[in-house]
């Protein structure tokens, strides 16, 4: 992987076979005083980690499990804006690499022919005056040939969207150096300003109407973007714009 590396971001990579999973190592790097920019991948995970408790499948020899550690001098609210700015590196390196053009799906899915390529896990060490790091865990399927059929509706891979296995530590490196201009982007302004137009120019909820499952319950809208701060801005019947902060947003029609 190293040898592929443009930036400073993974120009440090702590590489394994075989990890529990590449978030739980770097926050322990992390906890140990490993610098920003660090990279932790591996090959497999033992127990690889998705969103709301759910495993992430880390079959050997296939996928990327990468995480990143970052320590940025932001406010702890901020942080997760960081998995947007992955979002759009992710995408804007399987582009480079592979040629395809997926699409995101908000607020950090990467998605093509409406299944699921790449999944994104943010989780930080903070108090209230500020972050201690930030781990940024990213898990695209390269060379998947099949799914689990608990999975094969949702999930897709590289190989099975363009027939090609794709060379992992360059799409690595290339994921790296797009998460590197955009992150800079972003601490710049200190918000999402600067990158607002690029995420919904590829934000497949955009103009589409989009189901929000949250805390208060379920209501539809349609989609009109993100804001600076990586809200879903929603557009309701009556014309009331919501802002959604979390929850599950399902999209008709992908
Ligand atoms: C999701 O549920 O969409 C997020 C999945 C994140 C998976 C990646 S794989 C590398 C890193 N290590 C983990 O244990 N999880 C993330």
């Amino acid at each position: 992987i190293e040898s592929c590396i443009k930036g400073s971001f993974g120009r440090i990579v702590d590489f394994h076979e075989s990890i529990d999973s590449t978030n739980l190592r770097a926050r322990r790097l992390a906890e140990e005083g490993a610098g920003s920019e660090t990279l932790v991948a591996a090959d497999a995970q033992e127990a690889g980690r998705g969103r709301r408790g759910r495993s992430w499948v880390s079959p050997p020899g296939k996928n990327i499990f990468m995480s990143l550690i970052l320590r940025p001098d932001i406010l702890p609210a901020k942080a997760s804006m960081l998995t947007l700015v992955a979002a759009l590196a992710v995408r804007d390196g399987i582009g480079t690499i592979t040629g395809l053009d997926p699409v995101i799906k908000w607020p950090n899915d990467i998605v093509s022919s409406g299944k699921k390529l790449c999944g994104i896990l943010t989780e930080m060490s903070a108090e209230l005056e500020g972050i201690h790091y930030v781990v940024v865990g990213i898990g695209i399927n390269a060379n998947m040939e099949e799914f689990p059929s608990e999975v094969s509706d949702t999930a897709t891979s590289l190989l099975l969207e363009t027939g090609k296995k794709v060379a992992r530590s360059q799409l690595i490196a290339a994921v790296l150096e797009a998460f590197e201009h955009y992150y800079e982007e972003f601490i710049s302004q200190g918000d999402l300003s600067g990158l607002i137009s690029v995420y919904n120019k590829y934000m497949v909820n955009a103009g589409k109407e989009v189901r929000i499952l949250d805390p208060s319950g379920e209501y539809r809208g349609r989609a009109l973007g993100i804001n600076k701060t990586g809200e879903l801005l929603v557009e309701m019947p009556d014309g009331e714009v919501r802002h959604v902060i979390s929850g599950e947003v399902s999209v008709r029609g992908i």
